[in-house]
């Protein structure tokens, strides 16, 4: 696991952007694995700005977004499909019908969940996936204790993400407790995985995933088996680590080898 230390989250952003940019460029036709959440406005509003200045191009790629509220049709505006129109798909070149949610409107979740396994599947499977931190360690909607090989599936939200999440939605609005999300498994089998955490909130969750073990109890801490996943924290998200000098000398060596690898060991 590479972990890297940057100042602020605009830096973050910008280091996870750069990851971004050197798949597409390098692979115009990558599948992208995608968040939500607040964590990844910031990235994508980097990614936006470089589309918009012509340093990186959609136009080839597919996207599948980790999950979705179940009951929460796609014209729903407080369903995930909406939030990443507005956050990002309605202001890059990518072609909509290449972008992906498991079908949460579905009367059957789990005849959904093997359709978006299999569609996953044909499409060859996911290049880079972008995860963001719950401060229970969740990834994707995989709450504590989710199988480390799980798949795609329901899942019922924990109270604590339930709080956490409370701020999208009005005081008397409807906040679904049920989500349809891809695995432990599943994430697991992506080429190469970025995540993003900013904030002290997350500082006790990346300590458990970074330094272990490796436990159900902490599902990012899984991201230790993934041969190339990289961790992009700002100095607070990383404030409850033993030693991240560690990690800021390793990525300065990294560095001096090669400037232009950004992330690309682990
Ligand atoms: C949402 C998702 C979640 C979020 C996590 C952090 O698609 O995958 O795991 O990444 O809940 O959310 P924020 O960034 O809002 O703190």
């Amino acid at each position: 696991m590479r972990v890297v230390i940057k100042d602020t989250p605009a830096e973050a952003a910008r280091y996870a952007a750069d990851v971004f940019t050197r798949q597409l460029l390098g692979q115009p036709g990558s599948v992208l694995g995608l968040a939500t959440g607040s964590t990844p406005l910031l990235l994508y509003e980097e990614l936006i700005e470089r589309c918009r200045l012509g340093a990186l191009s959609f136009r080839e790629a597919s996207t599948f977004n980790l999950d979705e509220y179940l009951g929460l049709g796609a014209t729903h505006p407080q369903s995930y499909r909406y939030f990443m129109d507005q956050a990002l798909f309605d202001r890059i070149d990518i072609d909509k019908t290449r972008t992906h949610f498991p079908d949460a409107a579905s009367p059957d979740p789990q005849k959904a969940a093997r359709d978006y396994e299999r569609c996953l599947r044909d499409a060859g499977g996911v290049d880079l996936q972008l995860l963001g931190i719950g401060a229970n360690g969740h990834i994707g909607f995989n709450e504590p204790y989710s199988s480390l090989g799980s798949r795609t599936r329901v899942k019922t939200l924990t109270a604590q993400t339930v709080a956490d999440n409370a701020r999208f939605f009005s005081e008397d609005e409807f906040q679904p407790q049920l989500a349809l999300t891809m695995g432990i498994g599943t994430i697991l089998e992506a080429r190469r995985i970025v995540l993003l955490a900013t904030g002290p909130a997350k500082a006790s969750a990346i300590k458990q995933s970074v330094e272990g073990p490796i436990t159900a109890k902490c599902p990012a801490s899984a991201l230790q088996l993934h041969p190339a996943a990289t961790v992009i924290l700002d100095i607070e998200a990383a404030g409850a680590l033993e030693d991240p000098a560690l990690f800021r000398h390793i990525e300065k060596q990294d560095q001096a080898l090669s400037p232009s690898a950004n992330g690309v060991a682990s």
